[in-house]
């Protein structure tokens, strides 16, 4: 085992030094979590992804087996483990994008709000490592409740010193991906070709699709809106009662959460006209965290679209979803200053 180790590392150091000098594109990922249900397959996807040259596995339980797994596949990323909370700041050094999908699931009948308890504790201690370890890294929250966990993990980097509001992104990408799924099924078409805005938070009511600005361009008659938009809220409640007591979206999450961390990786890059939505820090409305379309560069978030023109019905479910959204982000702010 120590020869295979040497070996490994060799190779690694090789691959890395070789990728610096040649200064080809290639970021550093650490995903916290990755043994998990969302975990694995975001590990499988990432080690995919050609604009990635490191990939961290950080979990507190089994990451041995999954990075070993992992690491077989011929892409060229390399990927590393790291097990337990001692090997935290090993797994954060360096990173250029965090991505966090730590946490429990829901079971049939519960909130998001429900794993509050247990979630904000795991989202803080992560947060504190990255204040410590990469302050500067893209961070892109997953774990539940986002509406709350996202302003946990400003508070900490507040605390720390290290704020900078365009790095902090909860990922709302699986509204985006559920609402173009649903609305090509009404309609007929691609999702592929489907662009609907998901505005708001992540969680029931507070996810706020905007059909009227949907791409292409479509009018629905009010049964559809009322449909769509209810089946874009509920979504994550759709998978949690069909997997009925084993979890929540974990494959199309992985799927949502690579598209989103893709974004923000050729945004990094330099690539322009990167636009996306996400649960950021926001002036759009007067919450301040909001959901919404943000234009990503070099340094994380570069411009926060404003909502647009908003027809009667979305307008009287912004107003819902702002109640919702408050309180939330008030519970997150205030566990975090405790
Ligand atoms: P899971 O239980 O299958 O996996 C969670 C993983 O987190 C486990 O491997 C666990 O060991 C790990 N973990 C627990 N504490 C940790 C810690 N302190 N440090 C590092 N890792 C730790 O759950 P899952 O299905 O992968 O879901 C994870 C989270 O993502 C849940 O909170 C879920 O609600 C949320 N989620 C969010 C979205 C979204 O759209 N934002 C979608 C789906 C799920
Ligand atoms: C989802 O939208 O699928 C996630 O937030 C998980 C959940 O609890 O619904």
């Amino acid at each position: 085992p120590n020869i295979t180790h040497q070996i490994m590392e060799s190779s690694s150091l090789r691959r890395e030094n070789c990728r610096a000098k040649g200064g080809s594109p290639g970021f550093k990922v650490a995903i916290l979590g990755a043994a998990g249900g969302i975990g694995q397959p975001l590990s499988l996807l990432m080690k995919m992804n050609p604009l990635v040259s490191v990939l961290h596995l950080y979990d507190v339980v089994n990451t041995p087996g999954v990075t070993s797994d992992i690491s077989h596949m011929d892409t060229s990323a390399v990927v590393r483990g790291f097990l337990g909370q001692p090997q935290l700041e090993d797994a954060l050094t360096g990173m250029d994008l965090v991505i966090i999908p730590a946490g429990v699931p829901r079971k049939p009948g519960m909130t998001r709000d429900d794993l509050f308890n247990i979630n904000a504790g795991i989202v803080k201690t992560l947060s504190q490592g990255i204040a410590k370890c990469c302050p500067k890294a893209i961070v892109n929250v997953i774990s539940n409740p986002v509406n709350s966990t996202v302003p946990i993990a400003a508070e900490i980097f507040k605390k720390a010193g290290t704020y900078d509001p365009s790095r902090l992104l909860g990922v709302t990408m699986l509204d985006v991906v559920r609402a173009n799924t649903f609305v090509a099924e009404v309609l007929g078409l691609d999702p592929k070709e489907v662009n609907v805005p998901v505005v708001g938070g992540h969680a029931g009511v507070t996810i706020l699709p905007l059909l009227s600005q949907i791409k292409p361009p479509i009018n629905f008659t009010p049964k559809e809106t009322e449909y769509l938009t209810s089946r874009i809220q509920n979504g994550g409640t759709e998978v949690v009662e069909a997997k009925a007591g084993t979890g929540s979206a974990t494959l199309s999450m992985a799927y949502a959460a690579v598209k989103f961390a893709d974004a923000c990786l050729r945004g990094l890059r330099g690539d322009a006209g990167v636009i996306e939505c996400a649960f950021i820090s926001s002036q759009v409305t007067e919450l301040p965290f909001f959901a919404s379309r943000v234009r990503l560069g070099r340094n994380g978030i570069e411009e926060i679209y404003p909502l647009g023109p908003l027809n009667e019905y979305e307008r009287a479910g912004l107003e819902m979803a702002k109640k919702e959204l408050a309180g939330s982000i008030e519970k997150g702010v205030s566990f975090a200053r405790k």
